[in-house]
């Protein structure tokens, strides 16, 4: 059977990294993947062609494909724009129309970066921790929502946290069963002693974990979990939460492994159709410049073999690529470091299919 793949280059850097992505696609189809590749215009780059950061084409092949490639989206140069026309706005629309609860941002530590952390090498040797993110829920896309005028003359900016209790079961599930598969430890993430919203996050996940006897769950408030990640990152194995707070936390989560340009993500829906984007932003300083490192979008091709076409074999030869192009010593400016080779993104893109190929 066919798989068909639709890529989303966007904005910044997002069509460098992606191209080196497509080189590692290019191969398994050579080998005989059966893997179909379209590409179609998302953010700021569609807005500037249509008026719209998500076109009603890129929607349509994006619902049409069993998974999405998606580099990055925003930039300067879009900022002032309304929210809603926002590059932003196209990613947000592509997780809530295709229905990609569950975004999936692995923190794993390279041993071979582990300087590379901000955080002495102790604390971090050996990180392998697994944020499992509600994605289309919560204050993202609660409502009401808006800036209204008060009566007194002052505006108000405001927004809704809100999660239904399916929501916070479906969520939960997804990270349960990806702890069978790990550690067999879940740390859910609240704000139970403010929010009435997480206090039922908390009740709900509680009963959930009663089908998952194997595994020990925990709960943690927000700030606590933010604290712990940088004092004992080590002690998480999976780390459910809501949308907005597992924004913040994977982004700090990320860093504790050095680089966030090293991270994949996947975003799923109830079906494993998903989404694959590194975890970085578009990076608009270094656009066009070829010195952005490809490999948290390769490795999001990685994720996009295992959970969506269901070959781990596949991900785990692109993931020991990766590997084996660090172990060569070759590093993009991001993860450099003394008595390395300085690459460029293509060089590393080329390095990593040469070690596919073996
Ligand atoms: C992310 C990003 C997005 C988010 C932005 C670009 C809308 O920060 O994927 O983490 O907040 O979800
Ligand atoms: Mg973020």
């Amino acid at each position: 059977m066919s798989h068909k793949i639709l890529v989303l280059a966007g904005d910044g850097i997002g069509p460098e990294i992606v191209a080196e992505a497509m080189k590692v696609l290019a191969v398994l189809r050579a080998e005989g993947v059966d893997i179909e590749i379209e590409q179609a215009l998302v953010g700021g780059a569609a807005y500037d062609a249509t008026g719209t950061p998500l076109p009603e084409e890129t929607l349509r092949l994006a619902r049409a494909a069993d998974a999405v490639l998606l580099g990055a989206v925003g930039g300067p140069k879009w900022e002032s724009l309304k929210i809603a026309l926002r590059p932003e706005k196209g990613l947000l629309g592509l997780r809530s129309e295709l229905g990609l609860f569950a975004n999936l941002r692995p923190a794993l530590l390279y041993p071979e970066l582990a300087s590379a952390s901000s955080l002495k090498p102790e604390v971090v040797a050996g990180l392998d921790l697994m944020i499992v993110r509600e994605l289309t829920g919560g204050i993202y896309f609660g409502q009401p929502r808006g800036i209204r005028t008060r009566n007194d003359g002052q505006r108000e900016g405001f927004n809704t946290l809100v999660y239904s209790e399916a929501e916070i079961q479906r969520i939960a599930r997804v990270a349960f069963d990806i702890a069978m598969k790990r550690g067999r430890r879940v740390c859910s993430v609240d704000k139970a002693n403010v929010l009435e919203c997480t206090e039922l996050w908390r009740e709900v996940v509680s009963v959930v974990a009663r089908d998952y006897p194997q595994v020990s769950l925990t709960h943690m408030y927000v700030d606590n979990a933010a604290m712990q990640l940088v004092r004992a990152p080590k002690q998480f194995d999976v780390i459910v939460t809501t949308n907005m707070f597992g924004d913040i936390l994977s982004d700090e989560a990320a860093m504790l492994t050095g680089s966030i340009g090293m991270l994949p993500s996947a975003s799923l829906d109830a079906a494993h159709k998903g989404m694959y984007e590194p975890i970085h932003g578009s990076a608009p300083d270094i656009a066009g410049k070829g010195v952005a490192n490809p490999l948290g979008t390769i490795l999001s091709v990685a994720m996009l073999l295992r959970y969506t076409l269901g070959k781990p074999d596949l991900a785990l030869r692109v993931e020991r690529a990766v590997q084996a192009v660090l172990a060569q010593g070759l590093r993009t400016a991001d993860i450099f470091a003394d008595g390395c080779s300085r690459v460029g993104t293509a060089q590393m893109g080329a390095a990593v299919v040469a070690a596919l190929r073996g």
